[in-house]
């Protein structure tokens, strides 16, 4: 972190103390607190981390105002058209963009890597028939420290390097035998011959009975959808596995506690139920009616892929994958899908409507990428999980910056306590 060069004052009851105000290479300065109750006695309070920067990153950076996102620097637009996902895990995990034989090495690394302990099959198979795939992410996930202790002491760089590439090879095919057993088909296992996009989408369709042909204009998308959800800053999930590793705890079962919080619909869970809400909603003659649902402060519904934490603008991502949608559509010759046509109709309607433009609230990346995740072939259960195994590199990317930065802590948030103050026990007979 630079030194600081300017102080905030804070003045309480006739005293002040001096805090240190960082600032950063983009984004709102930051007053530096960490003295303040050393100094003071008091606390911060900010459920939700509406106004706290948690950590230092360099990883990505967010400006919602203007509907901006960067990796390392560069714009997800031109990742999302330009470049492909595991040239974006690199750079994400390894801070710059690499060689031609960085990235070869790179790729032939995680496809070394992407089956599962045979052992693993058992563990799936505990599951109920019927089990969500996120359910059994969130188990697989967490059982891979048992399966693969050997490369989880995480002091040690070369295995967290091990860690980090097992995870992001193996969760293709962790989600991939998730939906497998979900829907009663024979797991398929990776090959290495095919790339990462294209071997998820045949581990999902084919099955033994016949052969699987991987569309190339569906991996690309499916690529693109892994490519836009793979890093996020410091959102719920990954502030989950920041706080998970603070403790020291296991990689696996810190992404394990990350799809966990994921799976919330206020967060990757959205996605799932846009799609529901755009079903439910049906034709677009019904769109004024849900419109002034989400309004109606007495009904808790709310438009389903609209509003953002950080964006208050366009989300970058939502305008690709608009684009996307629209071209895996004519591709599969679905341009007419009643889905799609209530979708846009009431992004125009939202954009079009005084509450949603006085708050801000935009289209989100999870708006459209149901519609083409449906069309695909992919039932709404799964469109979590693939964010889940999107998101992975972004996940391990943050934990290894987090262990690599030598001012770690635990993670210990204060509380603003308003229970009751000590009272004496009262015997059963008396109370
Ligand atoms: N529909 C109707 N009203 C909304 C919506 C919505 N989707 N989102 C926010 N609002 C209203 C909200 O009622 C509040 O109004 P008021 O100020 O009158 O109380 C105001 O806008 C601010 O909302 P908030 O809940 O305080 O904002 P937040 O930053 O805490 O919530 C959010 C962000 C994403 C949880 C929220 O916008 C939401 O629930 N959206 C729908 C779920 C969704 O699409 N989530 C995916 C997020 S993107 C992918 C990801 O990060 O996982």
């Amino acid at each position: 972190m630079t030194e600081s060069t300017r102080n905030a004052t804070l003045s309480l009851d006739g005293q002040s103390w001096e805090l240190p105000v960082h600032s950063p290479t983009a984004g709102p300065d930051v007053i530096d607190i960490r003295t303040l109750y050393g100094q003071s006695g008091l606390f911060t309070y900010d459920p939700g981390f509406t106004s706290t920067a948690s950590c230092d990153s360099t990883i990505t950076f967010i400006d919602g105002d203007k509907g901006e996102l960067l990796h390392r620097g560069y714009p997800i637009d031109q990742l999302a058209s330009k470049s492909h996902f595991l040239e974006v895990c690199y750079l994400l995990l390894y801070g710059e963009l690499p060689s031609p034989a960085q990235l070869e090495d790179f790729e032939s690394r995680v496809t070394n890597h992407t089956m599962l302990h045979e052992q693993m099959v058992n563990f799936f198979r505990g599951f109920r028939r019927d089990a969500h795939p996120m359910a059994i992410m969130v188990g697989v996930v967490g059982a891979m420290s048992a399966f693969y202790h050997d490369s989880t002491d995480i002091s040690d760089p070369w295995q967290r390097e091990v860690a980090s590439i097992r995870l992001i090879a193996k969760m293709p095919t962790i989600a991939a035998w998730a939906y497998k057993y979900h829907i009663g088909q024979p797991f398929v296992y990776p090959r290495n011959d095919l790339d990462y996009a294209s071997n998820f989408l045949r581990m999902c369709f084919a099955v033994p009975a016949e052969d699987y042909e991987v569309n190339p204009i569906l991996s690309r998308a499916m690529d693109r959808i892994f490519t836009l959800h793979a890093d996020h800053e410091q959102n719920a999930s990954t502030s989950t596995v920041r706080l998970a590793s603070s403790s020291g705890a296991n990689p696996f079962a810190c992404i394990a506690a990350g799809i966990a919080c994921l799976w919330g619909p206020a967060h990757g869970g959205a996605n799932q139920a846009c799609l529901e809400m755009l079903r439910e909603i049906g034709t677009v003659d019904k769109i004024p009616e849900y419109i002034a649902r989400a309004k109606d402060k007495n009904d808790p519904f709310r438009l389903m892929g609209f509003g953002h934490r950080v964006y208050k603008n366009f989300d970058p991502r939502a305008k690709v994958m608009k684009q996307s949608a629209d071209e895996v559509l004519d591709l599969l010759g679905v341009e007419n899908n009643p889905t799609l046509q209530v979708a846009k109709e009431l992004e125009a309607a939202a954009l079009a409507d005084p509450y949603f433009a006085d708050k801000k609230l935009f289209p989100n990346v999870d708006f459209y990428s149901g519609i083409i995740l449906e069309a695909m072939g992919f039932p709404t259960s799964m469109f979590t999980p693939i964010f889940a195994l999107s998101r992975t590199v972004g996940w391990i990317s943050q934990w290894k910056e987090q262990l690599a930065d030598p001012q770690m802590k635990i993670g210990r948030p204060r509380q603003l306590y308003l229970g009751e103050t000590e009272r004496d026990y009262i015997d059963i007979e008396n109370r």
